[in-house]
């Protein structure tokens, strides 16, 4: 028994910890941007996608629904869209047939407190509901089945009314009962239950993918594809979508993993989610680089709908993809990446005392306003902190940006938060950026 549970602990301690270089840094609130401010000549939104944490067909097949942190985004009809809902940062979202459950953070405008706990939805997001967990937990690993609505749960720490570990419940979230997670190797990636057998979940972990059909009390592996990063129910049950670099099904009746043609994306990205639609043939997946495709035959061929987290509308009447040129306007692109950390007007996380350690015991961020140090960097230096980004001892870490915005962009971000600074900070920091000079390598 305490063989057992040393390494249920070692398993999820490996999944926290993938997690935390999967999702990146979640910790601190999003501001609510709606990013669909559309100049006169533009006709599509443009839908920015800062984080992907989940990927769902609607109950018609009509919507691709992806919960991207700053709220639910919708696929339909060709066109990207931000409905006008709570914009909750949901994370663990599992779609289901009348609505989805999810766990995450409240948005800023919300009075729900932090972290959600275990929610659902049956409008679509327009209102969600707490079962339980409300300011307790942050659920990463979870699942529902589509139809039963068992629901399976990662605790990932012991709180007040659950101990840690794996945990569902057939009432949704009226009473739990843990799973022993025997057989299980590797750190996981992804959970799935089956769509109408409560007892039917899948994990999907760095050594493969494995199947349980006691609750989660013993695991077996089921082909043989090395680590899984992304697992999902046909909605039907018979098979699964999952993927790593390529994309797989699993059929049950004949036992076999099958690759299914995927398009070629770049060489060192992962499929982090895949949907499975519950009419027709459409699947879709999602990649940690944030590019999304759709294919309206079970994967025969494909269409690139997203690309680095911005959102790929169709002409209406044409085959060609228009694809949206990335966000340029300093204020906007500082409003989605760095104001929910360095504050909507760079007073910085925690304005009143910028430079004390936190319940935490970390620094928070910086302010950039004038109050702040950072016009005592060159612009050099600044652009190199924001591509890298930073970790030192007792200070919250500064995630990188390289990869995911570029130096044009981040030179935008930095002419926006000039803007802040007295003109004598302004000018003794051009003066200090013209006489910079690198450091010889
Ligand atoms: C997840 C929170 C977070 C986000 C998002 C974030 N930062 Fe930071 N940033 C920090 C923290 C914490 C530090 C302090 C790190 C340190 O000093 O080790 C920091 C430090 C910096 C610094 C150095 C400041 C100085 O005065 O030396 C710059 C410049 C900076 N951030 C710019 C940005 C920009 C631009 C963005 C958006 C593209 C951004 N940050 C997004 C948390 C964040």
């Amino acid at each position: 028994m305490s063989n057992l549970r040393a390494k249920n602990n070692v398993i999820i301690a490996g999944g926290i910890v993938a997690l935390l270089v999967v999702v990146g840094f979640l910790a601190f609130r999003e501001e609510d941007n709606t990013s669909n401010n559309l100049s006169d000549e533009q006709t599509q939104e443009i839908v920015q996608m800062p984080h992907i944490h989940g990927l769902s067909f609607s109950g018609d097949g009509r919507q691709l629904i992806v919960p991207a942190h700053i709220g639910l985004v919708i696929f339909e009809d060709n066109q990207w869209s931000k409905p006008d809902i709570p914009a909750h940062d949901y994370m663990g979202y599992s779609g289901v047939d009348d609505g989805f459950f999810s766990s995450g953070h409240p948005g800023v405008d919300s009075d729900l407190v932090n972290p959600l706990g275990l929610v659902r939805s049956t409008d679509s997001g327009h209102q969600i509901t707490t079962i339980d967990f409300a300011g307790e937990t942050d659920f990463h690993f979870m699942a529902v089945g589509y139809e039963n609505h068992a629901i399976y749960i990662l605790n990932p720490q012991p709180s007040a009314s659950l101990p840690a570990g794996l945990h569902y419940s057939l009432d949704e979230g009226e009473t739990w009962q843990p799973g022993t997670l025997a057989g299980l190797e590797g750190s996981m990636t992804q959970i799935a239950v089956h769509p109408t057998n409560t007892s039917t979940v899948v994990i999907a972990t760095q050594t493969g993918l494995f199947l349980s059909e006691d609750f989660g009390d013993t695991f077996t592996q089921i082909g043989d594809t090395g680590a899984v990063t992304a697992v999902s129910f046909h909605p039907s049950g018979d098979s699964l979508l999952f993927g790593n670099t390529r994309l797989y099904t699993y059929d049950f009746a004949s036992q076999t993993a099958e690759v299914i043609s995927s398009p070629e994306f770049v060489a060192s990205d992962f499929i982090a989610f895949v949907a499975t639609s519950p009419v027709g043939q459409d699947i879709a997946f999602a990649t940690f680089g944030k590019d999304i495709y759709l294919s309206h035959d079970a994967g025969e061929t494909w269409v690139q709908i997203a690309r680095e987290g911005v959102g790929i509308n169709s002409n209406p009447g044409s085959d060609v993809s228009a694809v949206e040129s990335p966000l340029q306007d300093g204020q906007e692109l500082y409003d989605l990446y760095c104001a929910s950390c360095h504050g909507a007007n760079g007073e910085g996380q925690y304005p009143e005392n910028p430079y004390l350690p936190d319940a935490s015991g970390l620094v928070g961020a910086p302010p950039h306003d004038s109050t702040g140090h950072t016009w005592h960097h060159p612009d050099a230096v600044l652009v190199e902190i924001v591509q890298e980004g930073r970790a030192m001892p007792n200070v919250h870490p500064m995630p990188p940006f390289k990869g995911q915005l570029s130096e044009t962009q981040i030179m935008a971000i930095l002419d926006h938060i000039k803007t802040w600074w007295l003109p004598e900070q302004v000018s003794a920091q051009a003066t200090a950026s013209a006489n910079f000079t690198p450091a010889a390598p």
